[in-house]
């Protein structure tokens, strides 16, 4: 069945408004919730986020007083869907639980866009990227170990497996050789657009995330480990974000965001298990789709074009939360050992690479690295959850 967002009809604009009580939802259940469907949250959270501040950006570049109006009530209703999204997640939860929640996430959602894109360029991007996330996830289960005597497994599942990917230590790059060449707005699939959004925003929300819990940590290890990741991540979103190209207008930006948010809602509520959450993201579609009408009107009347010739005609296969664990090993049994170059990708350790790693560490060995050896020495092993066997980097193997 072909659903395109651009034809149908959604909830008008001012009956989008929600009172106290409608907001105050029902957070899911800790202990037996599907982690994928906190995957869903912490995905949404992430877009309505890139939603309010790409709206608050654009309204800073906009001088006519009744479209900045307009941004303000679509924006305000944007407010309302982040809070009711990222209050679906329980209190209970610690933060080290929710980093590794959003580690998950990163691995998860990375490897299906990375399987699904189209173009080979930006395909290679998400395939590099996700086996950064991968390997923090890996550093952050040792210290929630080590910490809250806690096993990682509890939160992903088994769903996830949580082993090394490419060292923490060494995604220290140049900043110079995060930025990747952008896909071309004229020419690029519909999808490739949308998947750039999404992980875009999902990594925004993890850098912006670690900005703040970081120092809310008390051991100096966990302080520590924070900031190196929290670091990472401010490249993963130079990294992502360059590949959207900055030759759209706002408008079509705009109309690419709205688009992405009518994608996600729908993918998640074709594929969401529990029925209350799937209540919100079927409601919060109807507001979307409001959204995208209003969008495209403007993009109809500033940009000129017809939004038809943009956008998908209809939505793409939704993206799904589903374990990537034959597709995690294959890339990490081939793709391990590799960095970027320029706009490009290398195997060797070039000497930019070199001369960042030896400024950044001052002769000292990297948190994420003393996090595995800090937790064997508490709690007598590092922690690994290997479902489907041996590590598929020989070296890397467990039982070395
Ligand atoms: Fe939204
Ligand atoms: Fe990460
Ligand atoms: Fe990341
Ligand atoms: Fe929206």
């Amino acid at each position: 069945m072909t659903f395109n967002p651009l034809r149908e009809r959604g909830i008008p604009l001012d009956k989008q408004l929600r009172n106290w009580r409608e907001l105050n939802v029902v957070p899911i259940d800790p202990d037996h919730a599907d982690p994928y469907t906190r995957c869903r949250i912490i995905t949404m959270n992430g877009i309505e986020v890139e939603a309010i501040m790409f709206s608050h950006h654009l309204a800073r570049h906009c001088p006519d007083l009744e479209i900045k109006q307009q941004l303000a009530r679509v924006r305000y209703i944007e407010a309302q869907q982040q809070k009711v999204v990222n209050w679906l997640l329980p209190g209970v939860s610690s933060v080290l639980e929710t980093t590794i929640a959003y580690e998950q996430v990163a691995v998860d959602l990375t490897a299906w866009v990375a399987r699904m894109e189209p173009d080979s360029y930006l395909k290679q991007a998400y395939q590099f990227g996700v086996l950064e996330d991968f390997d923090h996830l890996y550093r952050y289960a040792n210290l929630y170990e080590m910490i809250e005597h806690r096993k990682a497994e509890k939160i992903v599942d088994g769903l996830t497996e949580v082993m090394p990917g490419r060292p923490t230590y060494l995604h220290h790059r140049n900043p110079i050789d995060n930025v990747r060449e952008p896909y071309d707005r004229s020419s690029t699939a519909p999808i490739s657009k949308l998947h750039a959004l999404t992980i875009m925003s999902a990594e925004q929300q993890t850098m912006n995330f670690y900005m703040n819990v970081g120092p809310t940590a008390m051991e100096p290890i966990a302080r520590q480990l924070y900031q190196e990741i929290g670091l990472i991540e401010e490249e993963h979103v130079t990294h992502y974000e360059s590949l959207v190209d900055p030759g759209e207008s706002w408008w079509e930006m705009l109309l690419n965001h709205e688009y992405n948010e009518c994608y996600l809602y729908h993918s998640f509520m074709e594929t969401e298990s529990d029925p209350k959450v799937k209540a919100i993201w079927e409601l919060h579609l109807n507001m979307e789709l409001e959204h995208l009408r209003l969008a495209a009107e403007l993009f109809k009347r500033l940009d000129g074009r017809d939004p038809e010739q943009v956008c998908a005609p209809e939505l793409p296969a939704p993206v799904t939360f589903e374990p990537n664990k034959a597709y995690l090993r294959e890339l990490l049994s081939t793709q391990i050992d590799i960095t970027t170059l320029g706009t490009g990708y290398v195997q060797e350790a070039h000497e930019r690479f070199e001369k960042m790693q030896e400024a950044l560490m001052g002769g000292e060995v990297a948190p994420s690295e003393r996090v595995i050896d800090d937790n064997r020495a508490v709690s007598g092993h590092e922690y690994r959850l290997q479902t489907e066997g041996e590590h598929p980097v020989h070296s890397l193997a467990a039982n070395r």
